[in-house]
């Protein structure tokens, strides 16, 4: 008998377990490093997880919703979500848009990684292509998979900036979409107004030479972690097929509650129909509708959020000696992330030192950009200091080329 033929696990999942393997081993070492040293020996700088706690307010209005239970505010809401928070999200969408969203074009989701698996549901047939720009986050590859469809990669010019004839030989008969994601993870770089106008236009010009709509599907949960007063314009005006995917796992800290949404724009061809073909792919992905709770909170919060100025601290005391000591690297203007050049250009040594160090980083080349790596700077601020050294250490010997 084969290994395929005795095992329960799909021969897909099988192979995407293989796949992601690198990043779940940086876990577990963290782990074992954690247990065997202790914790305040190791440096991890692997995981994305938001350190910030929720602000006050959000805790405020949870206290609030439980002291007044109202009779079926836990039963199942509309698939979509419920129509209040909608219509408040939709506001929140026309004026930072400029454009009129109703709230039949907001869905509520599971977080951004359930709202994209909602779009691509909606979007794909098998063999579809999906352009995503390198470095990208790691999970768009197994999203478009879920549905049949293939991720193309298509690698960026100048500092990690989309560059248009890279697009341009990129795009086949079978291109339906493309995904950015900004700010982005994992370089921080934030996309200008220009950077969207120009990708704006060359999505209509895809379009006119397929002969078909091409939706820009833009991932933006860091959208309001902007460091320097630097600003994220609204992706809407650029493109007529555009859909937002976004969630308050970052900007609200509540990652773990699982509550974002998906808002098409008000100028999409069809825009009722792909809309309610995201609401039947968030019914029949198993979602059936994003946390109910979670849905009344939101439009208690206003603009609150998590205090932005310690990520950009945070960053700070980071880049500025990194970037002394050698290291060379895009300044992060959102996210929290930095994302070097590797000393020495050979990832996997690089990788090996930094944890022989009880130094933990994630190799490039998980984000489809192997010759740097990434460090996630959402840390406890003490844990940087800490690691400096270690990072000195690693350019003394590998160099700074
Ligand atoms: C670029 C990007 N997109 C999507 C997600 C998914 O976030 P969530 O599903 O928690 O909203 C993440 C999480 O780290 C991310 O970094």
């Amino acid at each position: 008998m084969t290994q395929s033929s005795v095992s329960l696990v799909s021969d897909a999942v099988a192979q995407s377990m293989g796949a992601s393997s690198a990043i779940r081993k940086m876990f577990e070492e963290g782990a074992r490093l954690r247990a065997q040293f202790g914790a305040e020996a190791v440096c991890d700088f692997s995981l994305g997880n938001p350190l910030l706690e929720p602000p006050e307010v959000f805790h405020q209005a949870v206290a609030d919703l439980m002291a007044h239970p109202q009779p079926g505010m836990h039963r199942y809401p509309p698939n979509a979500g419920l129509p209040e928070t909608r219509a408040y999200i939709a506001q929140k969408l026309s004026s930072d848009s400029g454009l009129a969203f109703t709230a039949d074009q907001v869905l509520m989701t599971v977080g951004a990684g359930g709202g994209l698996n909602v779009v691509f549901k909606a979007l794909l047939n098998p063999g579809d292509e999906v352009l995503a720009l390198t470095p990208y986050f790691v999970e768009y590859d197994f999203y478009v998979g879920n549905h049949g469809g293939r991720l193309v990669r298509v690698p960026t010019g100048e500092g990690f900036l989309p560059d248009i004839e890279a697009l341009e030989r990129a795009l086949t008969p079978r291109t339906r979409a493309l995904i950015v994601n900004t700010p982005n993870n994992p370089t921080g770089v934030v996309y200008g107004a220009d950077t969207l106008k120009s990708l704006g236009a060359w999505l209509g010009r895809a379009e006119a030479k397929t002969g078909r709509p091409l939706l820009l599907i833009s991932d933006e949960p860091y959208r309001k972690l902007l460091f320097d007063g630097v600003e994220s314009p609204s992706v809407f005006p650029a493109h007529p097929h555009t859909v937002v995917v976004t969630s308050h796992s970052k900007d609200l800290g509540l990652a773990g509650e699982r509550i974002g949404y998906a808002a098409v724009s008000p100028r999409m061809a069809d825009g009722a129909g792909f809309f309610n073909a995201m609401v039947l792919a968030n019914r029949i992905l198993g979602f059936v509708n994003a946390p109910v709770l979670m849905q009344r909170v939101l439009p208690r919060l206003g603009e609150a959020t998590v205090d932005m100025g310690r990520y950009q601290r945070l960053r700070d005391m980071l880049y500025e000696p990194l970037s002394q000591m050698g290291y060379q690297m895009v300044k992060p203007q959102g996210a929290f992330y930095v994302f070097p050049r590797t000393p020495g250009g050979d990832d996997a040594r690089f990788i090996e030192a930094a944890r022989a160090e009880k130094l933990l980083v994630v190799p490039g080349g998980g984000f489809g950009c192997p010759g740097y790596f990434r460090a996630a700077f959402c840390v406890e601020e003490q844990v940087i200091p800490r690691a400096l050294p270690r990072f000195e250490k690693l350019i003394q010997t590998f160099g700074r080329g």
